[in-house]
C-alpha cells in the first residue's frame, strides 16, 4: 500500500503533525510540502492524505489550490482530510465545507489535528491578530496526538478491508 500525505505549512506545527501520521500509517508514506515540491502524481498512490492550517478562517492557499487543480483525480482515491487550527473541533468541522470542496469530503476520512499560537514565529500583523483575539501574547498549543493516531488507525484499517476485498 503507497499513501501519499501532501500538506503546506506556515510555521511548522502541521508538519510535525505530519511526521506523527508518517509514523503511524501502514505501508510506503510518501510526504511532499506543497510550498517546496510541484510534481505530484496522485494516481500513484492508493490512498491520499491532504491537510494544512487555518489562517483567517481560510485553508491556506497552497492546499486549496492543489485540491482544484487534482480535482479529477481526487475523486477516484480513497481520502483523508486533515486541518490544523485553534478554533474548536465542532467549529472546524461545521465549517469544513469551507476548507475543502464538497466533492471530496463526502467520501473522506477526516480529522482536527490542533493548532498552536508560537508568538517568536509570527510576523507583526500576525502577533498583533492573535494578541487581540486571543487577549494573549503568551504561546498556547493545542497538539492533539491522540486524534492523529485515530485517524491513522482509521486510513489503516479502511485500506485492510480494501485489500481483503479485493483478495
Ligand atoms: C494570523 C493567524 C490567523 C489564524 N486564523 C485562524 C483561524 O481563522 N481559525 C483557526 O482555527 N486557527 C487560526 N489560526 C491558528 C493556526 O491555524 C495555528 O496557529 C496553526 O497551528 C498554524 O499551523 P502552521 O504552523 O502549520 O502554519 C491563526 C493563526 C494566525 C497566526
Amino acid at each position: 500500500m503507497k499513501t501519499l500525505i501532501v500538506y503546506a505549512t506556515k510555521h511548522e506545527f502541521t508538519k510535525n503533525c505530519v511526521v506523527r501520521l508518517s509514523e503511524k500509517l501502514h505501508g510506503n508514506v510518501d510526504i511532499f510540502n506543497l510550498k517546496e515540491d510541484k510534481d505530484i502524481v496522485v494516481s500513484d498512490y492508493d490512498n491520499v492524505i491532504i491537510g494544512g492550517p487555518i489562517y483567517m478562517g481560510q485553508m491556506i492557499k497552497e492546499v486549496k489550490q492543489f485540491c482544484l487543480n487534482n480535482s479529477e483525480a481526487l475523486t477516484r482515491e480513497k481520502i483523508g482530510l486533515f486541518v490544523c487550527g485553534m478554533s474548536d473541533s465542532e467549529k472546524i468541522t461545521s465549517e469544513l465545507n469551507q476548507y475543502f470542496p464538497e466533492t471530496l469530503i463526502s467520501n473522506a476520512t477526516i480529522g482536527i489535528f490542533g493548532g498552536a499560537f508560537v508568538f517568536k514565529n509570527m510576523n507583526f500583523f500576525e502577533r498583533l491578530i492573535i494578541k487581540l483575539v486571543s487577549k494573549t501574547n503568551e504561546d498556547m498549543s493545542n497538539y492533539k496526538e491522540k486524534d492523529i493516531d485515530e485517524f491513522a488507525e482509521k486510513m489503516n484499517s479502511e485500506s485492510s478491508e480494501e485489500e481483503n476485498g479485493n483478495n
